[in-house]
């Protein structure tokens, strides 16, 4: 009776044993999902060249991450001479448990990869030697960019300067592999009305990761949905201070129901070009000022009127929370 008892006790262990192994070579060796890079050779049009510089640093934020970043100025703005070589640490500074190198992405960087490298990078989070990159990079909304877009992004990062620079130390903890191999995903490229301003603002205020920073989240960082852009979130600097993103919704109290179209552009283009000391401001953030600041108005105002039809949140905060 008893002996029958413990063969089925070790017989449960057994195949717990099992199912667990079984998952831990499920998710550390079978995912990420194995995606080819496309064929693809991308054309270099002067169109192309100029739309990706635009998507690259106004929109999409592919250069503030990818160059250095003068942290002694409002907004952090790149270093110049050092577009697109990379180097930016995440790390224990900015909450990350592992450590992340944003990579060289100028020809001397990625100057070897195929085009359909580059693409699945972009989209997939794929790395060209199969392994999944870390949504830090955000790939995992990248997934809904416009093919066009993508291609002349590509065509863009072909031009920039080429900066030698090689970065090593890159560490990612179980938790972030686990969570990296997950979210590569077939691409689901979005198709946006560019006739209809709400199209392209939601386009822009989900991939930009407008959405994301100005939506307050749970320690996992899983979004409070019926808090949708009602700010909050906080988020570290590298200094170690952290600032909390303003609320963006239309409540009329808390959030920027009453600016005007031309208020919030003229907010946005009040950063072109400047070069604020964080001493003169008194706190540093997140946010790009001096890249968004080269939005054109009617993106803005596309943005604006995306805002402007979302549910207000009533949601008091200031940038020190
Ligand atoms: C929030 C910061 C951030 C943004 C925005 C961002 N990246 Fe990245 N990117 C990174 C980091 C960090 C890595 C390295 C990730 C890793 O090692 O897992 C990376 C990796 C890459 C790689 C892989 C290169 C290599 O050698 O590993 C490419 C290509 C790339 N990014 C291109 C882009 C493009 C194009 C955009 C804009 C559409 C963009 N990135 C936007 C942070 C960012
Ligand atoms: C990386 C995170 C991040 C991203 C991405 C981001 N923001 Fe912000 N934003 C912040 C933080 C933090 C603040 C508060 C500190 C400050 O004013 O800079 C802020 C402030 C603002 C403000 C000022 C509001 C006020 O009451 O003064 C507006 C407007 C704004 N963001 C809109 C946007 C839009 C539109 C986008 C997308 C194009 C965007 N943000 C993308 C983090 C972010």
């Amino acid at each position: 009776m008893l002996k029958g008892l413990l063969k089925l006790i070790a017989g449960v262990v057994v195949l717990a044993v099992l199912a667990v192994g079984a998952l831990y070579v499920y998710y550390f060796m079978i995912l990420p999902r194995d995606i080819a890079p496309p064929e693809l050779a991308v054309e270099i049009t002067p169109e192309r060249v100029a739309r990706g510089e635009y998507l690259a640093t106004a929109v999409f934020g592919c250069m503030y991450c990818h160059s250095e970043r003068d942290w002694s100025l409002f907004g952090a703005p790149p270093v110049p001479g050092t577009l697109g070589k990379g180097g930016e640490r995440f790390d224990k500074r900015v909450g990350v448990s592992g450590v992340l190198i944003s990579a060289n992405i100028t020809p001397a960087g990625i100057g070897d990869w195929s085009d359909g490298e580059v693409y699945r990078a972009i989209v997939n989070g794929l790395h060209k030697d199969g392994y999944s990159l870390f949504p830090i990079m955000p790939f995992d909304v990248y997934l809904h960019l416009e093919t066009e877009d993508v291609y002349s992004i590509i065509a863009y990062l072909r031009t920039l300067e080429p900066i030698e620079a090689e970065y090593s130390g890159r560490r990612m903890t179980r938790l972030m592999q686990f969570i990296a191999n997950s979210r590569v995903l077939p691409a689901d490229p979005w198709q946006v009305d560019q006739d209809d301003p709400l199209s392209r603002g939601e386009y822009m205020v989900i991939i930009a990761g407008c959405r994301f920073c100005h939506t307050p989240a749970n320690e996992r960082m899983q979004p409070y949905e019926d808090m949708r852009f009602g700010g909050g979130l906080g988020m570290r600097i590298p200094a170690g201070d952290t600032v909390y993103s303003a609320n963006i919704s239309p409540d009329p109290d808390t959030g920027i129901g009453n600016w005007t179209e031309a208020e919030f552009i003229a907010r946005f283009k009040a950063y072109a070009g400047a070069r604020i000391p964080v001493t003169e401001t008194g706190f540093q953030t997140q946010h790009a000022w001096s890249e968004y600041a080269q939005l054109t108005e009617a993106d803005l105002a596309a943005i604006y009127a995306y805002l402007m039809a979302q549910p207000p949140v009533s949601n008091a905060v200031s940038p020190a929370g």
